[in-house]
């Protein structure tokens, strides 16, 4: 029977915060698949949420980690490189901008609400690969991220979301480029609306939702499954030769010109 093998792969996967969150989900899948999963969290706040998602998988471990403080990012790659030694896999499933600032005039957004968005949505990304390049360099590795089509589209409510999107997917392309020679592949998971605690916070998710079943090619919604089992595949050596790439799992939607 064929089956995604991870066995001896090590994984560190950022962004669960309960069990709706898309990367809780890539986070199950992969620990099925025989990865040992390292889980952080944003703060104190979600420890013992995460801790008991954690306990439900064999040998995964948990640790703090708020992305805009690079002592805490430090910190991980310490914690990982005493445990496992080396990083095979690096999964990013974070994003975050204020309430106001995804609603009303995308043209009058605040600069610190700008900074911030794009701060802990894109910049972590780029640095969190950085600090944990040397565990990651050891074997090869793979990185995916989640994104979201207003990065080349412009959505009702994305607002500074979208620019962090577009952000994130060129940086994708740039890392894959300078790390290739190294063996490490990027890419990112491109998801359609799952309602999770990050979907929430945009202003009329629910018609989003309902647009999306009307007009994707498929009719249907897409679940927290389908991005795992896309991030499973991507994290894995079946995509041994797919790097640089933005993976759509949204029923086709954004192939759709009306
Ligand atoms: N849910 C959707 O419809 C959807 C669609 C496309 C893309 N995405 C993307 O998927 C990713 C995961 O979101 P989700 O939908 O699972 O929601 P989620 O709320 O479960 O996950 C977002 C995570 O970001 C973390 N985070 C925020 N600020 C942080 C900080 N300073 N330091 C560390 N972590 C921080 C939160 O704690 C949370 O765990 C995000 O990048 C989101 O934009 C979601």
């Amino acid at each position: 029977m064929y089956q995604i093998d991870l066995r001896g792969r090590h994984a560190l996967v950022m962004g669960v915060a309960n069990h709706r969150s898309l990367s809780w989900a890539i986070a199950q899948l992969i620990a099925q698949a025989g990865a040992r999963v390292c889980l952080t969290y944003a703060s104190e706040r979600l420890k013992s949420s995460v801790e008991e998602l954690a306990a439900t998988l064999p040998h995964a471990f948990t640790t703090e980690c708020d992305v805009t403080k690079d002592y805490e990012i430090d910190e991980v790659r310490k914690k990982i490189e005493g445990r496992w030694g080396s990083l095979e896999m690096f999964v990013h499933g974070i994003a975050f901008a204020r309430k106001e600032d995804l609603e009303g005039s995308f043209v009058a957004t605040p600069r610190e609400g700008f900074q911030l968005a794009l701060d802990v949505s894109a910049y972590s990304f780029i640095n969190v690969t950085n600090r944990v390049l040397p565990l990651l360099e050891k074997n090869g590795a793979s990185i995916v991220t989640l994104s979201y089509l207003a990065a080349n589209r412009a959505v009702p409510n994305y607002n500074v979301m979208g620019s962090a999107k577009a952000v994130l997917e060129q940086s994708v392309r740039q890392l894959a480029y300078e790390l290739g020679p190294q063996r490490i592949r990027v890419n990112a998971i491109s998801a359609g609306p799952v309602r999770t605690l990050a979907a929430r916070s945009i202003a009329g998710f629910t018609t989003m939702e309902e647009m999306f079943e009307q007009r994707s090619p498929l009719h249907r919604h897409i679940d927290s499954d389908d991005v795992g089992a896309a991030a499973a595949y991507l994290l894995s050596d079946d995509a041994q030769n797919v790097t640089g790439t933005t993976l759509y799992v949204d029923s086709g939607y954004h192939a759709m010109g009306m």
